[in-house]
């Protein structure tokens, strides 16, 4: 088990910069998920730790071995991409016992890694079959499990799951989690979808345009945001956002009314406040706010409605599953000071 960490690490392509100086401490033994949108530069952030990446600027250190000038196959630790990439033309106990059979290592060491970790993956009567006779889950049980028989300090994944359909992705995420919890290994993940951070990271890292917004645990992220794109990044549906402008310790927030802020707040000027679809009540609240139903999407265990509000906002609001609103139903609801998040004109965080 390895730390990481990471100073004031760049990068450039050319004089394209698209990682602008990364400071980052990943314990040992987390399962740490770097998260945000597309092109962010998560996959060049992961592939400057894995060495297959000049770092333009900075240092990446793994345990306490700076690792800038080592080479990929020396830094001991495994990457499993989003391409499985088997070998279609070998088993699946070839595919993973390749690597170390480059390796030179003993022929008895090998079936025991291999025996190992057909075991944790559960692919154990998988292990003669050719990669078309797997489906796609099964091939990335297999690539996960080449990275295994390493034993690497350090594991990397590179949104794995990306290539299974949904059910897939859900069972795989349950089984990665498992997966961690049985080796303890750190453990490196990125992916561009926020559920799959919440439920499997121990920490995450919220990227944006090459920059960190906020580290935390997803409780932390989900519950405090640093600032409105965490806000709205973490958490589906989306948190709802309203305008407003404060002074003397209340707010307006406009065409809709006046809330006071809660203590520990203090704003002047332009404010927003953010509202998470189960934090809007259906009824009165410290400010109260009518409008109609435009859309209803019933989920079996919850109902989000988006209510249309006379100042023109649109709210997202989860109603519980047995509740009977129709599109184009008339709606009060409530707005509660303390449950709102509040964030200065800049975006950040308040309180
Ligand atoms: N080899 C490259 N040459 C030039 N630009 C690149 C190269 N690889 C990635 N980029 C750019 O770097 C940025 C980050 O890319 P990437 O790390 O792949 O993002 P992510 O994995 O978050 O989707 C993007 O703007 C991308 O276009
Ligand atoms: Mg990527």
């Amino acid at each position: 088990m390895a730390a990481v960490t990471l100073s004031e690490v760049r990068k450039a392509y050319g004089n394209v910069a698209v990682i602008h100086g990364i400071d980052l401490a990943v314990n040992s033994g987390e399962f740490l998920v770097l998260v945000g949108p597309s092109g962010c530069g998560k996959s060049t952030l992961l592939r400057m730790i894995a060495g297959l990446e000049e770092i333009t600027d900075g240092t990446i250190a793994i345990g306490d071995r700076i690792v800038n000038d080592l080479p990929a196959s020396q830094r001991n630790l495994s990457m499993v991409f989003q391409s499985y990439a088997l070998y279609p033309h070998m088993s699946v106990r070839k595919n993973l016992a390749f690597g170390l059979v480059n390796l030179r290592m003993p022929r008895d060491e090998i079936d025991r890694r291999v025996a190992e970790a057909a075991r944790i993956l559960r692919i154990e009567e998988l292990l003669e079959r050719k990669p078309r006779q797997l489906s796609g889950g099964q091939k990335q049980r297999v690539a996960i499990g080449r990275a295994i028989v390493r034993e690497p300090q350090l594991f990397l994944f590179d949104e794995p799951l990306s290539n299974l359909d949904a059910e897939l992705r859900v069972q795989m995420r349950v089984e990665l989690a498992s997966l961690y919890n049985r080796l303890g290994t750190t453990m490196i993940y990125v992916t561009h979808d926020q559920v799959e951070a919440m439920t499997m990271a121990t920490r995450i890292v919220v990227l944006n345009k090459g920059r960190i917004e906020q580290v935390g645990t997803p409780y932390e992220l989900y519950n405090a945001p640093a600032n409105l794109f965490v806000a709205t990044f973490i958490g589906s549906p989306k948190m709802n956002v309203l305008a407003g402008t404060a002074a003397g310790g209340r707010a307006e927030i406009a065409g809709l009314g006046m809330l006071d802020l809660p203590g520990g707040i203090s704003a002047d000027g332009q404010i927003s406040i953010g509202v998470r679809p189960e934090q809007v009540v259906i009824g009165a609240g410290d400010l109260t706010v009518s409008g109609t139903i435009t859309l209803v999407e019933y989920l079996g265990s919850e109902v989000f409605l988006y209510v249309r509000l006379n100042s023109g906002d649109t709210l997202l609001v989860q109603a519980p599953g047995q509740s009977q609103y129709k599109i184009h139903d008339s709606i009060t609801l409530g707005i509660n000071s303390k449950e709102a998040h509040y964030f200065n004109g800049m975006g950040l965080r308040l309180g």
